[in-house]
């Protein structure tokens, strides 16, 4: 139908990191029955299922199909859909996907019209084995091959799908990935629960932060809180709560797609509070779109500014350090002139300075106005 969709970032969950290949229909029921019950009040809408879906080979008229796990494809969307949720799906252009199940290549047009009537409003695209198709050092043309041909593709399903593009940042994406026909696209490989990783990826993004606008963003991969495992091994993440208040609070500021990747079915407390925090949702869904920048970094703090509708800004202020430190962005900033309101968005209560003792590894993040 055309490609004015996702103009703020998709707020949803997707299955891989708490299930990986072993996601199935009921796993996928849970996770909207709690979605609608639990967090779509505050604007969580996607359900989204990664790979792990999809059967080994086509039917005899080359459609896709689900495995065994999904016994029906369609019953599975309504239900989704009633709920006032929206359904997302999974494919590579490759012949297989990363987890070996079948891809889209050669039989794009079929999937997109497939996913149209089942009712999908959502397509990740990973590369995958699309490596094997591509020459071995593709250039820029060659990259943006597969998703110029699926974008073709579903431009004729029935249906609006929000195109999310998943190849790990190669070739710049975020340079191209919008005038490619994507409205978001991964800028990194896969995400874990650590430190290191979740902070290794989030405080890297501000070179890709001036191609994020309204209807096509930036995506750092998904959330690593609450009840994690990629399979089997369910755990609780290892972020410390504060390094969750900061992953929370910067994908937030990056306007990333917040796509969280646990266990819905064992939300715990502190997970729902992160999830449902409206001033902090806000800063991720307001409509100017942008992501925030890189304003100040040193060896013991970083703070990062994104500008908002009205002439507003949200700041983040992160504790690189494993140590409590004040952290204070003084009035006379450049980036606070004009400014006299000041409001704490995890605490929801006014402030008098862009100032707090913030907890090793946490965050203080606030807006500001006029
Ligand atoms: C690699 C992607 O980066 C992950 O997010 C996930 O989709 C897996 N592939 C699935 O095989």
């Amino acid at each position: 139908i055309g490609n004015k969709i996702g103009l703020t970032p998709a707020l949803g969950w997707n299955s891989w990191n708490a299930w990986g290949l072993s996601v199935n229909d009921e796993k996928v029921r849970t996770a909207a029955r709690e979605m609608s019950e639990r967090l779509a009040s505050h604007g969580w809408s996607y359900i989204n299922i990664d790979d792990g879906w999809e059967a080994e080979s086509r039917d005899a008229d080359g459609k896709i199909v689900p495995n065994e796990k999904f016994p029906n494809m369609k019953g599975l969307t309504d239900y989704v859909h009633g709920l006032g949720l929206r359904m997302g799906i999974y494919s590579s252009p490759g012949p297989r996907t990363c987890g070996g199940y079948l891809g889209s290549y050669q039989h794009e047009d079929d999937d997109a019209i497939t996913y149209g009537k089942w009712g999908i409003d959502y397509l990740k695209y990973d590369w995958c084995s699309y490596g094997q198709i591509a020459p071995p050092h593709p250039n820029l043309d060659e990259m943006k091959k597969p998703y110029l041909v699926m974008r073709a593709s579903l431009d004729k399903a029935d249906r609006d799908i929000l195109f999310s593009y998943c190849q790990y940042g190669m070739g710049q994406v975020w340079k191209w990935g919008a005038e490619a026909g994507g409205n978001s696209w991964r800028t990194t490989g896969d995400i874990t629960d650590t430190w290191e990783s979740m902070s290794g990826i989030g405080f890297s993004q501000d070179k890709a932060a001036p191609y994020a606008g309204p209807g096509h963003y930036n995506d750092p991969d998904m959330l690593v809180v609450g009840k994690v495992g990629w399979g089997p091994a369910l755990h609780n993440t290892r972020l410390t709560y504060d390094e969750q208040y900061t992953h929370i609070s910067l994908w937030s500021l990056l306007a990333s797609p917040l796509l969280i990747g646990c266990d819905m079915g064992h939300l715990d407390r502190f997970t729902l509070s992160l999830l449902t925090n409206d001033e902090v949702i806000a800063i991720n869904q307001d409509a100017l779109g942008k992501e925030a920048r890189q304003y100040v970094k040193n060896a013991d703090y970083q703070i990062w500014v994104k500008e908002l509708t009205g002439g507003r800004k949200a700041i983040g202020l992160f504790n690189m350090t494993d140590k409590y430190q004040t952290i204070t962005l003084p009035k006379t900033d450049a980036a606070l002139k004009g400014y006299t309101k000041i409001r704490d968005a995890w605490r929801q209560q006014n402030l008098t300075a862009v100032s707090g003792k913030v907890a090793p590894h946490g965050v203080l993040l606030v807006t500001v106005s006029k």
